[in-house]
Formats: structure tokens, sequence, C-alpha cells
């Protein structure tokens, strides 16, 4: 099978990917998880720290000013990616979660109130679903569910009879980190703003898969991770329209993010940096850039036709286990999968395969009421990236299917 890419000549890329697990070649196939690392991101962090390292948007010298022009150049990077209207609209986290938190506990503040509902999906990740039933119970609102069917696919229909005059703001996963599966999220905005109702999109695990533009799905807020695109652990971003940033106020306080401070008072600072307060990963943001950079050379639409190639030749092949069950099978979907061995625990299954060196997640994904709605414990999950192979999943199908005769 050839895919739009040259997945082969691509590894030489990623130094991790010649490691050998028990004598055997790594098959890294949990890069829902985080992806690794191109030598194109590592050497840039590198260097900074050899060559630039120093504080940003502090002092005045030669190696500050050069911090200072490659954290806000990886801003600039940033926003050109996700098509954002500038970059005042772009804030530095330290990841989805972090994003996701800023907004809720921010929101907290000054929007929600007794008695306000807020939607999510029975599909979030818990990062979409704890921070806002915490804000209900603090402020004594409450959380509306949009259920799933059978094949793993939101039931928006009934999203119009959810809405009444209290609902705040609904808060979507882009793309199922448990199925893959990817969500009508235009269509939820649409029908969202129609009534006036934000939508926040958490985007961890479509930001480097599918092509983005903030501005054209027209969502108020948009975050992702950046270890989930080929760049640093503990990096991340928010995005959010201006007029909704404008409102909102701090959660963390302390330098970087004032304008002026006396005992008695304190002004902000202007966007983004009021949400940016103490030291910033500086080297972090940069890696984000670096990973924009590479996968701008390589192109999201040849990476998501690639990884689709390989989902499919992976959902038929194991498709083709008569003791193997898919989940959500037949819905549009990302280059993710979960499935089971029938009757036999997902952790048993990821623990064959890593004995093959094959890396999968098992478990329930942080997403319990998923696994709650299937009346199962957990899948196991494969999940692409752009540097996967055909001979990967080759490796896979056989390894699934030793697991079936060594564990049924
Ligand atoms: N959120 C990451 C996952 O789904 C860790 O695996």
């Amino acid at each position: 099978m050839k895919t739009p890419l040259d997945a082969q000549k691509i590894r030489d890329d990623f130094p991790i990917l010649q490691t050998r697990v028990y004598d055997k070649p790594l098959v890294y196939l949990d890069n829902a998880a985080t992806t690794q690392k191109p030598r194109q991101v590592i050497d840039r962090v590198i260097s900074y720290y050899y060559q630039n390292n120093s504080n940003a948007h502090r002092a005045k010298y030669f190696l500050a000013e050069k911090s200072s022009e490659l954290y806000e150049s990886a801003r600039e990077t940033v926003r050109k990616f996700i098509g954002a209207a500038n970059s005042q609209e772009i804030i530095f986290t330290s990841g989805t979660t972090a994003s996701i938190n800023l907004v809720a506990q921010s929101l907290r503040k000054f929007y929600f109130k007794k008695d306000d509902e807020i939607i999510i999906t029975e599909m979030e990740h818990h990062s979409n679903l704890v921070p806002w039933q915490m804000v209900c119970k603090d402020v004594g609102a409450s959380l509306k569910v949009i259920p799933f069917d059978d094949e793993g696919v939101l039931r928006i229909k009934s999203l119009e009879s959810m809405f009444t005059e209290k609902t705040r703001l609904i808060a979507v996963t882009h793309v199922s980190n448990v199925t893959g599966v990817i969500n009508p999220v235009k269509e939820i905005i649409v029908r969202a703003h129609a009534y006036n109702i934000p939508v926040l999109l958490d985007g961890a695990q479509s930001i480097s898969h599918l092509p983005i533009d903030v501005e054209i799905l027209d969502c108020d807020f948009f975050v992702f991770s950046g270890h989930k695109m080929y760049a640093e652990t503990g990096t991340g971003v928010l995005y959010g329209k201006q007029k909704w940033l404008e409102q909102m106020f701090p959660v963390q306080y302390g330098g970087g993010m004032v304008l002026s401070v006396d005992f008695d008072n304190t002004t902000f600072a202007d966007l983004p940096f009021r949400f940016e307060a103490g030291t910033q990963n500086i080297a972090g943001a940069i890696s984000i850039a670096a990973a924009i950079d590479y996968m701008n050379d390589i192109g999201i639409n040849a990476i998501h036709s690639h990884e689709k190639q390989l989902l499919q030749y992976a959902a038929d092949a194991l498709g083709d286990i008569d003791q193997v069950t898919l989940y959500a099978e037949s819905a549009t979907k990302s280059g993710l999968l979960s499935f089971n061995i029938n009757n036999v625990s997902p952790f048993d299954v990821s623990m064959i395969l890593d004995k093959m060196a094959i890396a999968v997640r098992s478990g329930t994904h942080c997403a319990q009421p998923v696994m709650k709605h299937l009346g199962i414990d957990g899948t196991v999950r494969v999940s692409f990236a752009l540097y996967n192979t055909v001979e990967e999943v080759d490796v896979l199908v056989k390894g699934v299917r030793r697991a079936v005769q060594i564990l049924q």
C-alpha cells in the first residue's frame, strides 16, 4: 500500500524510533498519549539552551531580547498554523488540561452563576469533564451531556432540545481520544451560536492530524497540547476569541502579567500576557513552533491521508480476526482505533504486545464514561502518527493474532 508520505524517510528524523525493545524494533503506536520528537524539534531546543537562554519579556540585554523575539515568533507561528486573527488570541499554557482549567476558572469568576447549564458530551476526556463539573459544583450550575450512539457518533439531533435560556457554554472534543471519531464540530458551533452560546473545542487529538482553522470553525476557544504534536511535554496553547479573552480574569497572578502594582491595587497587562504569569516555558513554546514548521514541511493534509490509510488498513486486518471487537468501526475517524479481544483484559493484550516491542495504550484512556456506555472495563488503543508504516501495522496484527492464541 502506498500512502502520500515517505514514512521510512521521515523515521530517520526520529532518533527514538531506532530503539530496540527486548531486542526487537520498537513499534510505537501510542501517539494519542504523546508523539515522539523529531531531531528538528530537539535541535531547536538544544540550540536555544546553548545559545539563547535567558528570560523573556523581562530585560533589555542582547540575550533577553533574543529570547523575547523567539518566544513571540513562536506565538506567531501558532497563530498562523491555526488561522487565528491575531497573536493576542494565543496564550501559552502547560497543556490542554491547563488551558481548559484556565477558561473554566476564569469564566467561573464572572460568567457562570447558579442554575446555569454547561453542555459537554459523553465522549469527553476527563480533562474536558472534571473542570466543568467542578465549576458547576462551585456555582450551583448543572452539567448536561450529549450522548453518543452505538456507532460512537454524537446524537447531535438532541442538541437543540438541550438548549435553554440557561445554557452558557458547550465544551466538546474535536476527536475522541478513545475511538478516534471526528465530531461535527462546525455544525455544533453554528447551532450553538444561533443561541449565542459559546463553544470550546478540545483539539488535543486533532491538532496534529487534521487541518485546523479557528476562524472558519468560528469556535470561541480551541485548546491543545504541544507534546501530542511532536513538541515538548508541559507545553500547550489556549486560543480564545479576543472578545472573550478581554472580558476574562486571570487565574494566576505574579510577574509578567501586570501593568502596575501597589499595596492597594494591581492593574493587569494586555492580552495575551495577563494570562501568562511567571516565567514561561520559553523553550517549550519554541519547540511548538519547530514542530509546526516540521509538520508544515510535510503538509497536514498529507499527514491526515497517510494516517487515515493506516487506520483503514489496520481496521480491515483486525476486523478479520473473529475474536476481535472494534469500536466505532463505521464512523468518520482520525488515525486512532480501539479494540478488545473478546473476554480478555485489554491490559493482558497490551502486555503481550509489549513483549513484541509494540507500544499501545490499554485501559479507560481517561474517559471512564465512555467505558460505562460501552459496558467494558477498557480497550486496547492504537494511535498513529506521521512516522508509522504499513509494515508496523502488519507487526501489530501478527501480535494481536498471537495474543488471541495465548489468551483465549
Ligand atoms: N490524553 C492522553 C491520552 O488519551 C494522555 O492518551
